[in-house]
């Protein structure tokens, strides 16, 4: 195993690297200093081919640019905040509104849009990039001088772990996720529509007109949410279910996860054979089809548009600071937050039977 370090480019007179860890069967990671972004994922198809499964850029000035959040931390909250306001302990806190009178994914200048401290680890076991960051009193809004680090390790095994830790001075609001978009046909040589989804989920959540959620858990049987067993992308994105067509014709909603490390998500690509199997400690994911990629200028040489990706941001529901019955990612002063997802790269098994 290696990490192989180089300048990608330069933000506010500030160097930004760019770090590649490989591991002994080929498989390739790489990340940069800006916005925790990762840049590119290499893994083989069925026959052995190496290409990328992630939607990146290759230049410093397309990420500074990007309102897709390809490949980035997002924080300190994931998602939407309804009004970007919320009380803890009788204050109101005004948030940066981003998007309409919402705040989105942590405001104008969220994790994704700042530049983190970065140390390489190496060990038998595995290599690895921890990145740190100092989130001052009021950034965007929020309260308390928080310090995060996201670690993001590879083994042996194929497997790509994303590590968060977060501690405050005062008592705050803290839900990351990670904003990969993956493509498992290798550099983008179709879309995700045929792409098979598996997760282990029974509710996913109702959304008002604004993306934000109403409150109330919905059950999949029977409707193009149900992925308990494997269904493909481009059954919401060609449904009249009213909830698909809500958010762009497709899916850009929470599901509520019934396991937490044991093959929750499970993404497929019969024609590569790549599978992509992700295990949480988080209770949920936001399965985001792309609805939203516009058309215009490319996207690593091929052409941008919708459906080029599908992001599994595993997360806290969203939106529950204004739902006490949805679980809490309120975080108090001494208190650690913690949390833990794990990517496996695999090859689907051809024996059929
Ligand atoms: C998230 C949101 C989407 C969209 C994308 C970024 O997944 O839920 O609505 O904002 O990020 O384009």
């Amino acid at each position: 195993m290696k990490i192989i370090q180089k300048t990608f480019g330069e933000v506010n007179n500030r160097l930004i690297n760019q770090y590649t860890m490989v591991n002994d069967n080929g498989i390739e990671v790489t990340c940069i200093n800006y916005g925790c972004i990762i840049t590119k994922i290499i893994t083989p198809d069925k026959e052995g081919n190496f290409e990328n499964i992630v939607l990146g850029y290759d230049a410093i000035n397309d990420y500074i640019t990007n309102h897709y959040y390809f490949g980035a931390i997002v924080g300190r909250v994931a998602g939407r905040i309804k009004g970007a306001a919320f009380e803890l302990d009788g204050e109101t806190y005004e948030l940066v509104k981003n998007e309409n009178n919402n705040h989105l994914h942590g405001g104008m200048t969220g994790f994704d849009k700042v530049i983190w401290d970065a140390a390489v680890i190496e060990n038998d076991q595995e290599v690895a990039v921890k990145f740190s960051y100092h989130s001052p009193d009021g950034e965007e809004g929020y309260p308390g001088n928080l310090d995060i680090s996201v670690i993001y390790s590879l083994n042996q095994q194929n497997e790509l772990s994303i590590q968060y830790t977060g501690h405050t001075d005062k008592k705050t609001l803290l839900n990351m996720t990670s904003h990969s978009y993956f493509n498992l046909s290798g550099n983008f040589k179709r879309d995700i529509l045929n792409h098979a989804l598996k997760i282990k989920s029974e509710k996913y959540l109702e959304l008002n007109e604004e993306n934000i959620p109403t409150g109330d858990l919905l059950d999949v049987t029977g409707t193009p949410f149900d992925f308990t067993s494997e269904s493909m992308i481009k059954t919401g994105v060609e449904s009249e279910h009213p909830h698909n067509i809500l958010v762009g014709k497709g899916y850009d909603h929470p599901f509520l996860l019934q396991t937490n490390h044991d093959n929750e998500i499970i993404l497929m690509e019969k024609e590569s054979g790549r599978t992509l199997t992700v295990e949480t400690d988080e209770v949920g994911v936001v399965v985001y089809s792309g609805n939203f990629i516009e058309n215009g200028g490319y996207i690593q040489g091929v052409p941008s548009r919708k459906y080029l990706g599908i992001c599994l941001e595993t997360q806290g529901l969203p939106d529950a600071i204004h739902h006490p019955h949805f679980p809490s990612w309120v975080l108090e002063k001494g208190e650690e937050y913690s949390s833990v997802t794990k990517y496996k790269f695999g090859i689907m098994n051809t024996n059929t039977n």
